[in-house]
């Protein structure tokens, strides 16, 4: 049960590779745009998280205040790539405000993950 909940583990912290990854991606190449595999990043992230939320595999109590904050950061990442890639559609480019949010919530998600205990 132990190494199945480090294996979940392993795949939230693929999902925060590919979303934190393909921003850095298009922050140096200069475009600044938001792109299918940030959603990708996101889903992984949120569905393996979601399983971790659960008490399993651990014999202490998740920080549920924690997990509740991480959570709402992620609908709010999810929300913000939802406006940018619409935005972008329209033919325009996604605001800098949108676009660095992105990338400093995600970030900050990782911070509450390894700093609050
Ligand atoms: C962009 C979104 C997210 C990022 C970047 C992120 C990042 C991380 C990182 C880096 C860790 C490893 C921390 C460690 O092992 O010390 C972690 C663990 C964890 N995350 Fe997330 N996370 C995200 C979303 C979520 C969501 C939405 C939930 C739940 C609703 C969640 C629940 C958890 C739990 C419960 C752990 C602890 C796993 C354990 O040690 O058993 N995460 N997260």
């Amino acid at each position: 049960m132990e190494t199945l909940r480090h294996i979940v583990v392993f795949v939230h912290l693929i999902g925060f590779a590919v979303l934190f990854g393909a921003w850095v991606v298009e922050a140096t190449s200069r475009r600044f745009g938001v792109t299918r595999l940030m959603n990708w990043g996101l889903a992984i992230a949120g569905v393996a998280g979601l399983v971790l939320a659960a008490p399993w595999g651990i014999s202490y109590e998740p920080n549920y205040v924690k997990i509740g904050v991480k959570l709402v950061v992620l609908i709010v990442i999810g929300a913000l790539i939802g406006i940018g890639s619409a935005r972008q559609r329209r033919g325009g480019s996604v605001p800098p405000a949108i676009f660095w949010s992105i990338g400093v919530l995600t970030l900050a998600n990782a911070g509450i993950a390894v700093i609050w205990r």
